[in-house]
């Protein structure tokens, strides 16, 4: 992380915590695509402000997404509810893609909740189910990263945390997370590749977020909401707003599940 962008995450901390009168918070989650509707399960008093009144946020511009942070208690102390986030795909820089992760830790938050709606490379693994990011393989060419820092990723997505998800939920799959630039799918040839390289979901998010959050040294915990088979592997081509529609349909069970498991980190 460079200096200026160091700077910028804790203007937005400060002026967070000047709208909100919280000093610290322990947590942040972030809402992807078709998630925004699991907002309310992790509770709706508190305050509510636009992204765009901190400095560094952009407005987001994808479907599905709204530009909005929430303060919410939670059970540790206070949480950050971020619906919705920035992408790549929205040619913004990657500091910018990272802001609301770097925001929150540098408002107190040890601990980052990524969600995300992802196809599916592994038909057992069908629409409409949540999974627990256990890796990534980080297809976008970039990093949030600068300088001769090493980060390690060996444990990026903290087994820790997946074990407390399993504790609310045991049947919770764990899969190997592919994130690729987009904005548009993949060819069902490329599907067939990152099968073969590892991959169970393929998605256009959450990695830099991820990668941001480790150099600080918070803990990830990251749940893909599977909404759609990938290229190929359905008859039909892959549309956006299913995607959405799966997240919808998805979304009272998804923030009852994610409230319980915030009730555990
Ligand atoms: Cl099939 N690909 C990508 N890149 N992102 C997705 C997706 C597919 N389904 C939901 N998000």
């Amino acid at each position: 992380m460079s200096i200026q962008a160091h700077a910028r995450a804790r203007a937005a901390a400060d002026r967070l915590r000047s709208r909100t009168g919280v000093d610290s918070y322990t947590a942040a989650v972030i809402l992807g695509s078709g998630w925004g509707p699991a907002a309310d399960a992790l509770g709706a008093s508190g305050v509510e402000l636009d992204v765009t009144q901190l400095p560094g946020f952009a407005e987001p511009t994808a479907l599905g997404h709204r530009g909005v942070v929430r303060s919410v208690p939670g059970h540790r102390g206070e949480l950050l509810v971020f619906l919705g986030r920035t992408h790549l795909y929205e040619d913004h820089e990657v500091d910018t893609v990272v802001h609301s992760v770097r925001t929150a830790i540098a408002a107190g938050a040890d601990t980052i909740v990524l969600t995300n709606a992802a196809g599916t490379l592994d038909p057992a693994l069908e629409p409409g189910r949540l999974a627990l990011v256990s890796d990534h393989i980080n297809l976008t060419g970039r990093s949030p990263v600068v300088g001769p820092r090493f980060v390690d990723l060996t444990d990026a997505y903290s087994a820790e945390l997946r074990a407390l998800a399993r504790e609310v939920d045991p049947s919770l799959p764990e899969a190997v997370y592919a994130a690729v630039p987009g904005p548009h799918f993949e060819t069902p040839a490329e599907i067939r590749m990152l099968r073969v390289l590892g991959a169970d979901l393929v998605g256009m998010s959450t990695v830099m977020e991820t990668i941001a959050a480790r150099e600080l040294g918070a803990r990830v915990l990251a749940l893909s909401l599977v909404t759609n088979l990938a290229a190929g592997l359905a008859p039909g081509p892959v549309r956006h707003d299913e995607v959405l529609a799966v997240g919808r349909a998805a979304a009272g069970d998804v923030g009852v599940l994610l409230a319980d498991v915030l009730k555990k980190i």
